[in-house]
């Protein structure tokens, strides 16, 4: 599914927001998308000829639902049934993505947003770099692009990830890595992007199993991309560096300027009208992509020692530190099993409550009051001290070159099986704690 047919969804729900005058990307439209609490919206004049600007296209859950197809819960098993059995892409001859080729781009003609006025430079957000390992294959994943010319990037590429650990072979076999970066790409691609399956499962036969994700080869590398994209930029991540950022990072603080390999860009290709995804750095697109790729190794871990039902990495942890796990309790140690479960699923996560199936696991007031009702901190709390955690948290334990360190904490907010002297409950007083609700009250 392209980005113009979610748009085209969008519309037809009276979902998308359409900006018809001139919005300026440098400052103006980042606070335009901000103000619309990142509803999608189009800006048919970014003052860049002959593009469009969309944005939000990846703030809510009912968006990758509509993109795979399914309904909120079913989105987490798609993701897990897609991990399994990953297809790999079919080549077609033609590509919407090349209607147009330019060998002389010039990156200044692109509506790329510059969000704060204390940014290291204009940055692309929502890009997918294909890259190719020599031992590993295609690697696609998101990196966060600084504009430092007409032609050229410094791009932050995370250590020991995929396109990394390849960047380093090039550079020592005296090479660039060809890279072509894809802008404007379908939901279920950046979904896939966005995951980090086992080295050498290809993110593009996990898009193809989500929903057909034809490729095209590029003109000046040897490399694939979506056809269904917007745009590709062709090039080469090269061995120079330049300073990245500064920037703000998924926490909303400004993350540190770094010296980061610098792009080189060859070729544009695009379609005739091409639309220029931007995604606001700390905002929901950006949280929900990062979040809801962890859910289905959070599910898989809780599944293997309780019936887990569904879970949900939360927007208030940034959709990464905190989570709501859903269980069926079949007995008393299933709450603190699944607890346990979760930090091995994700293992940024830090705080996890466990809730019954009756709970609305996405309604932060009844997950509140599942901790208010069926709780006890002496008895259901779990503390882990010092436990490898994620670099994102400012609070943690922060040694650079070093693993970040945190306590992490887990909430067994399920019906309790005994009470506090430690008598095993009976059913009918387990059936107690549940809520009677006024539908079954008969009409007064
Ligand atoms: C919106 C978004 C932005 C991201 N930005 C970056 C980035 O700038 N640099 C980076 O190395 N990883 C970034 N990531 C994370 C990687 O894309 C992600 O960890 C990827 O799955 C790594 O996979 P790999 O190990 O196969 O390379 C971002 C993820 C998302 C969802």
């Amino acid at each position: 599914m392209s980005l113009r047919r979610f748009l085209a969804w969008a519309a037809s729900e009276g979902r998308l927001a359409k900006i018809e005058r001139p919005v300026d990307p440098h400052l103006e439209m980042a606070r335009s998308i901000h103000a619309r609490q990142e509803q999608p919206v189009l800006f048919t004049d970014p003052q860049r000829s002959g593009w469009q600007v969309v944005a939000g296209v990846c703030a809510r859950r009912e968006h990758f639902a509509w993109a795979l197809g399914t309904g909120a819960a079913g989105i987490v098993p798609k993701l897990i049934e897609a991990l399994r059995r990953p297809s790999p892409p079919a080549r077609v001859p033609e590509a919407p993505c090349q209607e147009i080729v330019d060998h002389t781009p010039n990156l200044d003609l692109l509506p790329i947003l510059k969000h704060l006025p204390g940014d290291g430079g204009p940055y692309v957000t929502a890009a997918v770099a294909i890259i190719r390992d020599p031992d590993y294959g295609r690697n696609a994943s998101f990196h966060r692009l600084m504009q430092t010319g007409p032609h050229s990037f410094a791009a932050r590429i995370v250590e020991g990830r995929g396109t990394d650990t390849a960047w380093r072979k090039a550079v020592a076999a005296g090479r660039d890595l060809d890279i072509a970066i894809c802008l404007g790409a379908p939901i279920h691609v950046l979904l896939a992007a966005a995951m980090s399956p086992a080295k050498g499962v290809d993110e593009l036969a996990i898009a193809n199993a989500l929903a057909p994700t034809p490729v095209a080869r590029c003109l000046t590398v040897d490399l694939e991309v979506p056809a269904e994209c917007e745009a590709v930029l062709e090039g080469r991540i090269t061995a120079q560096l330049a300073d990245e950022g500064p920037f703000i990072d998924l926490t909303e603080t400004w993350d540190i300027v770094r010296p980061q390999p610098v792009i080189q860009i060859d070729c544009l290709t695009h379609r005739r009208d091409p639309i220029y995804h931007a995604l606001l750095p700390g905002g929901l697109e950006h949280k929900l992509l990062m979040g809801l790729p962890r859910e289905p190794t959070l599910f898989q871990a809780v599944a293997e020692v309780a019936d887990c039902r569904a879970v949900n990495i939360t927007p208030g942890g940034m959709n990464w530190l905190h989570a709501v796990v859903q269980i069926a309790k079949h007995g008393p140690e299933d709450g603190r099993r699944a607890i346990e479960a979760a930090f091995r699923g994700h293992g940024s996560l830090k705080h996890v409550v466990v809730v019954d199936d009756d709970v609305d696991l996405y309604d932060p007031a009844a997950v509140e009051w599942a901790i208010a009702t069926r709780f006890q901190a002496d008895q259901d709390l779990v503390v882990l001290p010092d436990q490898p955690s994620s670099s994102l948290d400012p609070s943690a334990k922060l040694v650079p070159g070093q693993q970040a360190l945190s306590a992490k904490m887990g909430l067994d907010a399920t019906i309790p099986w005994t009470d506090r002297t430690g008598r095993l409950l009976t059913e009918a007083e387990r059936e107690g704690f549940h809520k009677v609700g006024y539908e079954s009250a008969s009409d007064a």
